[in-house]
C-alpha cells in the first residue's frame, strides 16, 4: 500500500464486485459498491447500469483481458456470503473480515449478519475512506467494529481483543483477496495467532492463488505488473496441497478447499476448467 492512501487493490476488488451482475446474472452482487467506492469507478459503475449492451461487452472484454479475474471475484464472494449464512445457521455470531477493504457483508447480509459482530480489520488508511463513504447508511449486522492493524507492525491479537472480540465464543474468519499480497512468514504468523485465538467451533476461509497454469500464468503476470504498479504487488501462489500442508502445520484441519470447477456448475449450471483461484475453510484442530 502507498503510505497515507487507501487501499488501490480494494477499490478495483469492489468496482469488479459492482459488475456482477453483468458478469453472471445469477450471482449475488454487491449493491453498495458504487456508494462505497464514490469518485470515478464510483460513477462509472452509475454509467454501466444506465447503458447494458455496452457494459455487457466491455466486460466480457475486461473479463478475457485479466484471464478470469474479475468473475472470479464476484463466485469468491458468493461463495464466502454463502460461508456466513452456514456460520449464521450454526448459531456463530463473531464474524472478522481480514483486509476487509470495502467488503459491504455489514451492511447487506440481513438476516445472515443480523445476530453476528462483525469485526473489519485492515489498515486505517482504508478504513478511513470506507467510513466516510459509508455515512449514515444502517447496518445490518448486530454490531461493527472498524479494527485497524497495519499487519506485519501492529498485533492483531492485541487490537481484536480491545475492540470486544470474545475468544471463548467460536468466529468466523474471512480472509477474501489477502493472502496472495502477503510474504509467507506474514500469512504464516497471522495463522498462528488465529489458531491461538480461536475458539473450537471456529473456522478460517482464505481465498488464494494458485501457481500453476500456463495460459493463465502469463497473464498473471500482466495483472501482477499492473497491481505491483498500484502499489501492491502479488507475493504468494501456491497449489491446494500446499495450502494444506500450511494449514494443518498451524494447527488448523481443512473442512474443503473449491475452485471454480466447484462453483460454476453450482451456482449457474454451467462448466469450467478454469482454476486459478480457490477458498480453503479450516478449523482448528482439537
Ligand atoms: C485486494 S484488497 C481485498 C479487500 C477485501 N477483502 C475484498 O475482497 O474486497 C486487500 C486489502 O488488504 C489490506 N491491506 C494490504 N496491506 C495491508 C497492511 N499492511 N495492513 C493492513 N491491511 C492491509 C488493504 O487495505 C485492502 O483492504
Amino acid at each position: 500500500m502507498r503510505p497515507g492512501q487507501p487501499s488501490s487493490t480494494a477499490q478495483w476488488v469492489a468496482f469488479a464486485r459492482g459488475l456482477g451482475p453483468w458478469h453472471e446474472p445469477a450471482l449475488s452482487d454487491d449493491p453498495l459498491a458504487a456508494t462505497l467506492l464514490g469518485g470515478t469507478l464510483g460513477a462509472l459503475l452509475g454509467v454501466a447500469a444506465a447503458v447494458p449492451p455496452l457494459t455487457r461487452a466491455l466486460v466480457r472484454f475486461g473479463d478475457f483481458a485479466t484471464g478470469g479475474r474479475t468473475r472470479f471475484m464476484c463466485y469468491r464472494t458468493r461463495v464466502l456470503d454463502d460461508a456466513v449464512r452456514a456460520a449464521a445457521a450454526e448459531g456463530i455470531d463473531q464474524l472478522v473480515i481480514l483486509g476487509a477493504g470495502l467488503d459491504s457483508r455489514a451492511w447487506r447480509l440481513g438476516s445472515a449478519v443480523a445476530g453476528m459482530t462483525v469485526f473489519e480489520v485492515d489498515h486505517p488508511d482504508t478504513q478511513a475512506l470506507k467510513r466516510s463513504r459509508l455515512g449514515e447508511r444502517p447496518l445490518q449486522a448486530a454490531d461493527v467494529h472498524f479494527v485497524g492493524v497495519d499487519f506485519g507492525v501492529d498485533s492483531l491479537e492485541a487490537n481484536l481483543l480491545a475492540a470486544g472480540f470474545n475468544p471463548v465464543r467460536p468466529a468466523l474468519v474471512l480472509w477474501e483477496g489477502v493472502v496472495m499480497y502477503l510474504h509467507p512468514a506474514a500469512i504464516d504468523a497471522t495463522l498462528a495467532t488465529l489458531r491461538g485465538l480461536l475458539a473450537p467451533g471456529s473456522a478460517v476461509a482464505t481465498s488464494y492463488s494458485r501457481s500453476s497454469g500456463g495460459r493463465a500464468t502469463l497473464l498473471r503476470r500482466l495483472v501482477g505488473l499492473v497491481v505491483g504498479a498500484m502499489g501492491e504487488p502479488f507475493r504468494h501462489h501456491e497449489e491446494p496441497a500446499q495450502m494444506r500442508v500450511r494449514m494443518e502445520r498451524a494447527g488448523f484441519r481443512v473442512r474443503w478447499d473449491e475452485g471454480h470447477p466447484d462453483w460454476v456448475p453450482r451456482y449457474t449450471g454451467g462448466a469450467t476448467t478454469w482454476d486459478m483461484q480457490r477458498i480453503v475453510l479450516a478449523e482448528p484442530q482439537p
